[in-house]
């Protein structure tokens, strides 16, 4: 998996770019099929045997990189692929903060085949990784977190998606004491921002996609972390298409190992927006600035990476035509 990192880095660093045109645009649709062909002619010049098990949708709803579809060059290692051209679609079409192109990989078999859908999950960093538990209340999830952390209750802070579904778990911690870091889009940088202590966030909470789920599970694994997650089915068609995955126990808890078994798993993001671990996709004359991180599951190690790509105002303009 090591050497297929910096693969992996042009794959994220080509969907940022392509998106570019389309930031602000009020065109999420077009954002993220500009993404989405790029991301995918640059995978399949990747010398693997890939396989996309978290995509764009089921074969049916998405022409592009949906589940089940082959990348790569079709020879070298069999790789399960997760991927999300953008992660904050809404934010890039509206120009605001949180959106990134982001793929995740391990070997074949790894990875969760999970359909998209809601998930409920739950994330922190390694000092606490061992000690959460998604059954249990928030409010013993916080102490057992503050207790391995050496922290009280009132130093944490859990970062929580600004919805209404999450009005009750925002109460809670306030009303701890503790703090609440809420983001409007994008759940995959905040689930890891757990893992890195810098930035100084405790604990990851809320339901989300499952697609994000599992590409955040790589990303924390990576790092020492830990994340469980459920998943939460809505419909007779969305637990059949859970069963047709192979999940039979519906309810079960995800672990950490459920969601992806190996150590050995890379994951890369570009930013496309900035969020609080990267800056966004910068433009100046006649070229593009990226900021990209790399975790590889095998050293543990964050890496964190600009790339200037030369480009001409024509070519930039020539990637929104094409698209
Ligand atoms: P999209 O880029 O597909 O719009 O997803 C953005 C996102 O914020 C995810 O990161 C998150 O898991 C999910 O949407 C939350 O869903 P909802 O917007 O329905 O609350």
């Amino acid at each position: 998996m090591n050497q297929l990192i910096y693969d992996f880095l042009r794959v994220t660093e080509s969907a940022a770019i392509a998106s570019l045109p389309w930031i602000g645009s009020g065109n999420k649709v077009e954002a993220d099929r500009a993404a989405t062909n790029s991301m995918r002619s640059i995978l399949n010049q990747v010398e693997m045997d890939g396989i996309v098990v978290i995509g764009e949708g089921e074969i049916d709803e998405a022409p592009m990189l949906y589940i089940g579809e082959k990348v790569g060059t079709g020879t070298g290692k069999q790789i399960d692929i997760a991927v999300d051209p953008i992660d904050g679609t809404t934010s890039t079409s509206k120009g605001q903060n949180d959106a990134i192109a982001v793929i995740a990989a391990a070997p074949k078999g790894a990875l969760l085949h999970a359909p998209d859908m809601y998930m409920k999950k739950i994330a922190t960093g390694p000092k606490a990784a061992g000690k959460i538990n998604i059954d249990a209340p928030l409010v013993d999830n916080l102490y057992v977190v503050a207790k391995a952390s050496g922290k009280e209750i009132h130093e944490l802070t859990v970062i929580i998606q600004d919805r209404d579904r999450h009005q009750d778990m925002i109460n809670t911690v306030r009303d701890l004491g503790a703090k609440t870091y809420l983001f409007e889009d994008g759940d995959v940088i905040p689930a890891i921002s757990t893992c890195i202590e810098s930035l100084q966030v405790d604990l990851f909470i809320g339901i989300g996609g499952a697609p994000e789920g599992v590409l955040a599970a790589v990303g924390i694994k990576g790092l020492g972390g830990e994340m469980q997650a459920r998943l939460l089915p809505r419909s007779e068609e969305e637990h059949q298409r859970c069963r047709n995955m192979g999940i039979e126990d519906i309810n079960q808890v995800l672990t950490h190992d459920q969601l992806v078994s190996a150590k050995d798993c890379v994951f890369v993001a570009t930013g496309i927006t900035s969020n609080m671990l990267l800056k966004g996709i910068k433009r100046e004359p006649n070229k593009i600035i990226t900021h990209s991180i790399m975790i590889n599951g095998n050293d543990q190690k964050l890496r964190c990476t600009e790339s200037v790509h030369p480009m001409s105002d024509e070519q930039i303009f020539f990637t929104k035509k094409s698209s």
